[in-house]
């Protein structure tokens, strides 16, 4: 069976119990050699994006993570606490059980430059002229900008260019960048 690909997962709608007996994990390795498990559709439309970001703009992407376990979560939300305490973990990390990287629907995605792939939120942020032209052509191999600059209150996560959210369908994840609208309120609308 399909996962269903439009799930909606945040701070108040928790992974449903089940949801990943659904979905079927590729294990793949970055250029760094961090092997991680991805939801296999979500792989297959990363590798098309990536090659056309490689063909057409220049740029070398690659992921960082992506399916995550309830411990990884933890592990993801105390690095950002004990570096920078509860009010920055909140806002870019999920509580575990609440983020869609159980889903394995959901990528980090970072630059490969001179060898090496940026990691931290603070140092992505310094790349959003880069990711800017990423985000061009998320849609049109089925991927949402999760976490949108200026949506913040909504999401409840700060900017994030770097998470990507497959959704399985172009002409949605095209609809909902054209209307400017997050995953929240394309959800209340449907
Ligand atoms: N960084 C996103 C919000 C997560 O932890 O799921
Ligand atoms: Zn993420």
């Amino acid at each position: 069976s399909m996962p269903d690909y439009l799930i909606l997962i945040n701070s108040e709608n928790k992974l449903p119990e089940g949801f990943i007996d659904t979905v079927a994990l590729v294990e793949v390795e970055n250029p760094e050699g961090a092997r991680f498990y991805v939801e296999e559709k979500t792989y297959q439309a990363f590798l098309r994006l990536q090659a056309d970001i490689r063909e057409h703009d220049g740029l070398e992407i690659a992921l960082l993570n992506s399916y995550r376990t309830l411990e990884k979560q933890q592990a993801a939300f105390d690095h950002y606490f004990y570096k920078f305490g509860l009010a920055y973990a909140e806002k870019y990390a999920a509580r575990p059980g609440y983020s869609e990287h159980h889903t394995g629907l959901a990528i980090d995605v970072s630059f490969l430059r001179d060898g090496k792939l940026t990691h931290g939120a603070q140092d992505l942020l310094e790349l959003d002229d880069l990711f800017s032209v990423v985000h061009k052509k998320l849609a049109r191999y089925g991927f949402l900008l999760r976490y949108p600059r200026g949506k913040e209150e909504i999401t409840k996560i700060n900017y994030e260019p770097w998470h990507f959210r497959y959704i399985d369908d172009p002409a949605i994840a095209q609809e909902i960048a054209d209307q400017g609208i997050c995953f929240e309120e394309y959800w209340e609308k449907r």
